[in-house]
């Protein structure tokens, strides 16, 4: 298994849930991770100290990716002499339901700030500023399937498929860019997880996929050299079969 000792990734929204499965992951297998957190602060300080129990030379770095200026400096504020990141995970998001007709438009330019604006333009200095390495963008099984109800967070995933495949190219051999895309994982924040239960009925598999398993598809990705521009599905097969999620009970999918 090929060591990332010689690896520092910044993984957004790090601190808790997926992103925290991510770092550890990472963590064990080498890396040094920079996590970085908006109002996880707490989380992301203990996860930090969990790390360095794994491997020394972590930290925690706060930002919202809302805000321009924020967004700007976070990876040059990263860069100091002889410290440089060869590897991005783009995990930040925010996932809210809205059926089209209510859409309102500073909500969607919020949903799709964080879901693609703030992600490309992370990747885009990431190439700007490092030399070499790797990009992982988390997606959503979405990406393949139509769910109008998933809106503002539906269109940016898929313009953020898009930009990987336009980044592979663009910016090959120096940084290759690859996707997982997830399907039923954890059940958003606030939601029964009976309610995801229930949607197991579309699901080959018939069950969730874990944290760990979206993890070792970044570790995956990141460690092939010749793979760029592939999304990765961890679905259990849900993207093959679900081509009609606006047929879904709202109230079963609704956060
Ligand atoms: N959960 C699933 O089953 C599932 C399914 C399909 C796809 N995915 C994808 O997998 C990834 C992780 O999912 P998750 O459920 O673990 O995500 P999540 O808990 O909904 O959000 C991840 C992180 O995004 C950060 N974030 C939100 N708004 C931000 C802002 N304004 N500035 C900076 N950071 C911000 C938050 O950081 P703080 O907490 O520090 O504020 C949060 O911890 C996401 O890209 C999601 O779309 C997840």
């Amino acid at each position: 298994m090929q060591d990332l000792s010689a690896t520092r990734v910044l993984i957004t929204g790090g601190g808790i849930r997926i992103g925290r499965a991510i770092a550890l992951a990472f963590a064990r297998a080498g890396a040094r991770i920079v996590v970085h957190y908006n109002r996880s602060e707490r989380e992301a300080h203990e996860l930090v100290k969990d790390l360095e129990q794994i491997t020394p030379g972590h930290e925690a770095v706060k930002a919202d990716l809302l805000h321009a200026t924020a967004r700007r400096e976070l990876i040059p504020s990263l860069l100091r002499p002889g410290e440089t990141l060869n590897c991005l995970i783009n995990n930040a998001s925010v996932y809210r339901r809205c059926p089209l007709a209510q859409l309102q438009s500073d909500r969607f330019r919020e949903d799709y700030e964080i879901n693609f604006l703030a992600p490309f333009l992370l990747m885009r200095d990431f190439a700007r500023y490092c030399d070499e390495g790797s990009i992982v963008n988390i997606l959503d099984q979405r990406v393949a399937v139509v769910d109008p109800s998933s809106s503002a967070y539906g269109f940016a995933k898929k313009s953020l498929r898009d930009a990987t495949e336009a980044a592979a190219v663009q910016w090959a051999p120096r940084i290759r860019v690859n996707a997982v895309a997830p399907g039923l994982v954890l059940p958003p924040r606030g939601v029964a997880p009976e309610k995801v239960r229930r949607l197991l009925r579309y699901v080959p598999m018939a069950q969730t996929s874990s944290p760990g398993e979206v993890a070792e598809a970044c570790l995956f990705l990141t460690r092939a050299r010749t793979i760029t521009g592939q999304v990765l599905y961890v679905d259990g097969g849900m993207h093959l079969v679900s081509p009609a999620m606006h047929e879904l009970d709202e109230a079963d999918y609704s956060a």
